[in-house]
């Protein structure tokens, strides 16, 4: 039996574990956190978070193997592995302000690591970090004048939020990057053993430290740009007639494009892609790389314009003026099936609306906390309304900003009947079906489609071609 210990206990290190235990159950794993509002709520009936099947693999194991705690100090003294999920958000102050990892959560982590150990231990990156931070890593805990060695392995997690626990069930790739010494070498396989109770040992890929780091920053890159890329061609067939979605459709039947992540939507959020792609943009510029620093920012910038441009097309569309009129935003969560809402686009959507002084209600089946906490005194000018039909009455425009398949569901012909004519609908995610809407009556406004109206003269920009 090992004690695997986790710090951190947030949208990766909860769900990591709680899989983690339900597969190893002559392991013991201790999740810690040092927010005891967060711990507590792993211990109660009410999760921190939103996470579909998320529920069941926790309460299958909790106090059987898997346990939460705030205690630390006394968790790491007992622990052989550690796994350090803590947050390492982009840095607000200082030198690389706005780009680099914020390593001061991270580095406190590995002190405090360091203070509690009376025994060597294997320490594994689960947080993504920039890379060569293991080469720090190791510096500081083995600067230890105990004769205790530490083993630092990197091991990035490609979780989605919202597919969590599946896609920690069945994982395309597990990934242990360690370095080549003996002990690290073994380090690997301790690590890999733990995974090994349950993903195919074929899935489970070794690496060196440096090439695994990297291999997360990439991934989320490379994500991230397919999204900017195919918001880009949307923004064209806006202008051209074309469909993006017949466009997606048809370029990613090429095997080498292939289909996925190629849906248009008022762009990627999530606390991941803009702090990743960041970070290596920042790491680009570090190493003096200006030209491949320049390139991946663009997917950031894209991104950014994809959401002016939603808005600026909402402000044209209804005659230049959204102020004072009552606008129902769909969803702020910053993807379906989640309460996540960092870095959410429908955050953004919803400030520049503000800006323009629209009348706001805000409806989301399980984000609409975290919104508000985001929101800070902007919320005071917002509505907060769970039911997207009460939402939606006396509103001029619906504007579906999250893909919560619910929403497809709804009655638009009983929510028409109760909004201001002409109504409108924006849709951020391309996910109702446009016709039925414009039958019902609506003027529909899809991304990367040519509007479907019931005026031939009514302001919107994407029907003058060229
Ligand atoms: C985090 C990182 O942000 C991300 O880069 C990485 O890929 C995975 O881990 P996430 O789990 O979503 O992602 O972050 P968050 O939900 O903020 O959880 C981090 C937890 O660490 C918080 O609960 C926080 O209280 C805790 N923490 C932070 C500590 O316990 N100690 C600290 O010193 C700092
Ligand atoms: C991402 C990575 O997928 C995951 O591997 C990594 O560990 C963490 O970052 P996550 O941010 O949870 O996961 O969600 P993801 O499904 O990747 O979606 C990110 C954003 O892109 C969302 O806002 C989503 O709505 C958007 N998106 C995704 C699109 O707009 N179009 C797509 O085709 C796919």
């Amino acid at each position: 039996m090992a004690n695997i210990l986790c710090i951190g206990a947030g949208y990766v290190g909860g769900p990591t574990m709680a899989i983690v235990a339900k597969h190893c159950p002559h392991h013991r794993v201790v999740v810690v956190d040092s927010n005891a509002t967060r711990i507590a709520a792993w211990q109660s009936a009410d999760l921190p978070i939103y996470e579909p099947g998320l529920e069941e693999v926790v309460l299958g194991a909790r106090d059987r193997n898997l346990f939460f705690s705030t205690e630390v100090n006394r968790h790491i003294a007992e622990a052989d592995v550690i796994f350090v999920s803590v947050n390492t958000p982009t840095k607000s102050f200082g030198q690389g302000a706005g780009k680099a990892a914020d390593l001061q959560f991270w580095e406190k982590t590995a002190r405090q690591i360091l203070e509690n150990s009376t025994s060597p231990k294997i320490v594994v990156e689960k947080s993504t970090l920039p890379v060569r931070t293991a080469e720090a890593m190791e510096y500081i805990l083995n600067s230890n004048t105990r004769g205790l060695h530490f083993d630092v392995v990197s091991n990035p997690e490609f979780l989605a939020e919202g597919t969590a626990i599946r896609d920690m069930e069945q994982p395309d790739r597990v990934l242990v990057g360690g370095r080549e010494t003996p002990s690290g070498q073994k380090a690997v396989e301790v690590i890999s053993e733990i995974y090994a109770n349950w993903v195919p040992k074929e899935r489970i890929i070794a690496t060196n430290i440096w090439s695994s780091e990297l291999s997360k920053l990439a991934a989320n890159a490379f994500l991230a740009q397919r999204v900017s890329s195919i918001n880009a061609i949307a923004a064209i067939c806006e202008k051209t007639e074309a469909h993006v979605v017949e466009v997606a459709h048809a370029i990613g039947l090429d095997r080498r494009i292939g289909p996925n992540f190629l849906k248009a939507s008022i762009g990627f959020g999530g606390s991941c892609f803009q702090k990743d792609i960041l970070n290596l943009v920042y790491l680009c510029e570090y190493y003096g790389l200006y030209e491949v620093a320049n390139y991946w920012e663009q997917v950031i910038k894209m991104n950014d314009h994809q959401q002016s441009r939603f808005v600026s097309n909402m402000v044209s569309t209804m005659f230049n003026t959204v102020a004072g009129k009552r606008i129902a935003l769909f969803g702020v969560a910053f993807k379906a099936n989640t309460s996540d809402t960092r870095e959410s686009p429908a955050l953004n959507v919803c400030r520049a609306l503000l800006e323009e002084r629209a009348e706001l209600v805000l409806t989301d089946p399980h984000a609409l906390a975290n919104a508000r906490a985001d929101l800070g005194a902007l919320a005071q000018r917002i509505t907060f309304e769970p039911d997207p039909y009460v939402a939606a009455k006396g509103a001029h425009a619906i504007a579906l900003l999250t893909d919560w398949a619910d929403y497809a569901k709804l009655d638009y012909s009983q929510i028409y009947q109760n909004m201001v004519k002409p109504a409108f609908i924006f849709d951020g995610r391309n996910l109702l079906n446009h016709r039925q809407l414009h039958e019902v009556g609506f003027n529909v406004h899809a991304i990367g489609k040519p509007p479907l109206t019931h005026s031939a003269n009514n302001g919107y920009a994407g029907n003058q071609r060229f």
